[in-house]
């Protein structure tokens, strides 16, 4: 393992009884980086990351954090890391600073640096008007907020954050995603699990698609949009169905490329601005209803769409074949 890694995993796999959870993976992170595993509800996230911080064992493959071998001396390993569960971990009795306070003397911080450590990070958070009632009571966003702090006591090398902002609300994502910029900024290797595209294309250096276990693209963010560089797109909504659309523009406008997505669109992509009010025109005057048309910004959710075949909205579904732990 190289220096510079913070994170290797070698063809990595792992099964539940008839779900194969994770498929062959292979990819390594980077120090300081923060490296993004995105894909849809079910596809292997929370496995990999149960893996990566010793909660499960993989069937087979190697997995290596901080330079330790997990299949060994795993416990070395843990020093380094902070792990932010999907759901906490904390106590529900205690309140938030004797959460902080508890979870600092597991690392073996003393009675001083406990509590003011404890006090930093709830100010930080925002929660220092909180620090002293009852976890269980904490909102949702409260508690995502204080299962990172606790995740951050011992100021790991390797912050690990199992979909750290789903299901809170606006404010506290925002302010969890200025506090992950800032550990990368202060040098702290991050990996992420998101199911949201735009996040990850906002906080992560490199990112790897994972579906049905399997990772279908990893690449720098910057790698991933290139092929976009300088293209213009625009989707169109027709109620006759995109096949039907695209004929009747490909007669007129040769140099758009077009192509029919999932959901009866048209996407069209040129290297030249679209003239999006002409095709509109275009189609209504051959009898087509344009139910939408509009530009889309070059975005990793082209490339994922791109790359997964998959919609962007289908991030967010329940599988119908997997159910959630816990
Ligand atoms: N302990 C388990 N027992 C049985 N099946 C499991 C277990 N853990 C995970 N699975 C299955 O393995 C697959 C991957 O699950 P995992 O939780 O890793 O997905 P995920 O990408 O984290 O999804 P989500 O976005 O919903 O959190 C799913 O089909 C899931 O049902
Ligand atoms: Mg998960």
């Amino acid at each position: 393992m190289a220096a510079a890694e913070a994170i290797r995993v070698e063809r990595v796999s792992k099964r539940f009884a008839e779900v194969q959870a994770v498929a062959d993976i292979s990819f390594s992170v980077e120090r300081g980086e923060v490296f993004g595993f995105l894909g849809p509800n079910g596809a292997g996230k929370t496995t990999t990351i149960n893996m990566l911080t010793g909660l499960a064992r993989p069937d087979s493959g190697r997995l290596l954090v901080a330079g330790h071998d997990l299949a060994g001396k795993s416990r070395r390993a843990q020093r380094h890391l902070g792990v932010v569960p999907d759901e906490s971990n904390l106590y529900p009795e205690l309140s938030g600073f004797a959460n902080l306070c508890f979870c600092a003397a597991l690392y073996g911080l003393g009675r001083a640096e406990r509590r003011q450590r404890a006090r930093q990070l709830l100010k930080r958070l925002g929660l220092d008007e909180a620090g002293g009632r009852r976890f269980g009571g904490y909102s949702k966003g409260m508690k995502r907020k204080l299962t990172i702090a606790a995740a951050l006591i011992h100021r790991p090398e390797i912050l690990f954050l199992d979909e750290p902002t789903t299901g809170i609300d606006v404010a506290s994502a925002r302010q969890i995603r200025n506090l992950i910029a800032e550990q990368h900024a202060g040098g702290t290797t991050i990996f992420l699990t998101t199911h949201y595209i735009e996040e990850a294309e906002r906080l992560c250096n490199r990112i790897a698609f994972i579906v049905s276990g399997r990772i279908v693209r990893s690449d720098s963010v910057e790698r991933l949009l290139e092929p976009l560089q300088g293209k213009h797109l625009v989707q169109i909504t027709c109620a006759g169905g995109a096949e039907k659309a695209a004929a009747v523009l490909e007669q007129s406008f040769g140099e758009l490329r077009l192509q029919a997505e999932a959901g009866g669109r048209l996407r069209v992509e040129a290297d030249r601005p679209v003239p999006v009010g002409s095709l509109v025109r275009h189609l209504e005057e051959r009898g087509i209803e344009v139910l939408e048309a509009r530009r889309r910004r070059p975005s990793l959710e082209e490339v994922f769409m791109r790359v997964t075949g998959l919609e962007a909205a289908e991030m967010n579904r329940e599988p119908q074949t997997s159910r959630r732990r816990r």
